[in-house]
């Protein structure tokens, strides 16, 4: 039987999450070889090596070691170490996942090169090309071989931008097989216990889009509407290391003062922070992935965009979209907590076999030598 290489990468954190279920799927397979390229735009122990750990991800076989830069220079040094690994390995195919700066680069050195390059989460979109992940997006899944789409509104974008139908693969949520898995480990009363928490008592935060973050006058207004809601339930809100630099200066210059029911940690671990995500009351985030991991796990998701490109997480599940306007956000936190606010119902392939559908038409591809 003919033996390939596929080349999975990963640059940031929610990379990894997803890339965990396909590399453990692809062992079923002999005849494919993994090899798993880490870029380092994520480098921080909370970010990257706990991930690694927790999610039994193997150590990489190449480091990139890019760090953090502008989006020109990181990607471009993606772009020119990704390439040099191209060059000395052979790889059949190379898998990209989501919407990272990680995932266009690495995605373009493929094309470039004639690999053939596989989009997980391919297709969704925002229509918000303000946000650097939809330009990801848009890029990726114009220049990819194969796209792996997590929910329908991805088959659509797809197809109207003029993408054949024998490219898309409906294949579920991939980000959802890693919570199916981890949620059967973790200890969440010892977590609970950490924070001095209660079941469904609490409000959990995170924020870190640059629309959100990077403005010192955007990020307190946010921050000042969570601490008012943090005098009826506690709130707790693991830092994003962007958003901890404006918030320094906030604190710095005597602009923010928040009450002590609403806590702020560093960044927590993956099974730290999903024992807290599957216990809260509500949770408020800009993040896209959890918009998706509310939604399985029915709890409210107040979501702080305009947009998402994520529908059915408004449409079927938990999220709603409440911008950073405070009395929209007070509004829709009162009929929370009135009890009165909707259910999630379940969604089609949201169900752990993400990653071995994956992985079984990739070996597919693999085998045909077509793609
Ligand atoms: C990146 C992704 C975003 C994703 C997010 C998840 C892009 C364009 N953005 O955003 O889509 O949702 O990751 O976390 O790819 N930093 C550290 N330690 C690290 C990494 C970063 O302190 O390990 C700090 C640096 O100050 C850096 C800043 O965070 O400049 C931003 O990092 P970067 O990777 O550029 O973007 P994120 O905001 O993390």
């Amino acid at each position: 039987m003919k033996h390939s290489t596929i080349c999975c990468v990963v640059g940031a954190r929610p990379n990894f999450v997803k890339i965990a279920p396909l590399m453990h799927a692809l062992r079923s397979f002999s005849e494919i070889k993994t090899e798993l390229v880490h870029t380092g735009q994520h480098y921080d122990h909370s970010l990257s090596a706990s991930f690694f750990r927790e999610l039994n991800i193997p150590e990489p076989d190449r480091h990139l070691n890019v760090g953090s830069g502008s989006h020109g220079k990181q990607t471009a040094l993606i772009i020119e170490r990704f390439e040099q690994v191209c060059f000395q390995q052979r790889y059949d195919w190379i898998v990209v996942v989501g919407d990272v700066n990680s995932t266009m680069a690495c995605a373009l050195v493929g094309a470039k090169l004639k690999i053939p390059v596989a989009h997980v989460e391919a297709g969704l979109r925002s229509f918000d090309r303000t946000m650097p992940e939809e330009i990801n997006r848009i890029v990726t899944d114009a220049i990819c071989d194969c796209h792996f789409v997590s929910e329908p509104s991805g088959v659509e974008n797809l197809k109207i931008e003029g993408v054949p139908e024998y490219k898309i693969h409906l294949v579920g949520n991939i980000m959802i097989d890693t919570l199916v898995k981890q949620l059967n480990q973790i200890k969440p009363e010892m977590t609970l216990q950490t924070f001095n928490l209660e079941p469904r008592s609490y409000g959990l935060v995170t924020l870190h889009r640059p629309s959100n973050v990077d403005h010192p006058d955007t990020l307190r207004n946010l921050l000042l509407t969570l601490n008012n809601i943090s005098r009826q339930i506690p709130v707790m809100f693991p830092v994003h290391p962007r958003t901890r630099i404006t918030i320094d200066q906030l604190i710095d210059s005597g602009e923010l003062t928040l009450n002590a029911s609403f806590a702020m940690t560093e960044p927590l671990t993956y099974n730290h922070f999903l024992a807290l995500m599957a216990n809260a009351r509500i949770v408020f985030t800009d993040s896209g992935g959890m918009q998706e991991e509310t939604t399985y796990l029915n709890v409210p998701c107040l979501t702080f965009r305009e947009n998402t490109e994520r529908p059915i997480t408004v449409q079927k599940g938990t999220s709603t979209l409440v911008g950073s306007n405070p009395d929209t956000i007070l509004s829709v936190f009162n009929t929370i907590m009135n009890g009165q606010y909707k259910t999630s119902e379940p969604i089609d392939l949201w169900d752990g076999c993400t990653g071995r559908r994956i992985a079984k038409i990739l070996a597919e591809k693999c085998r045909s030598e077509s793609f």
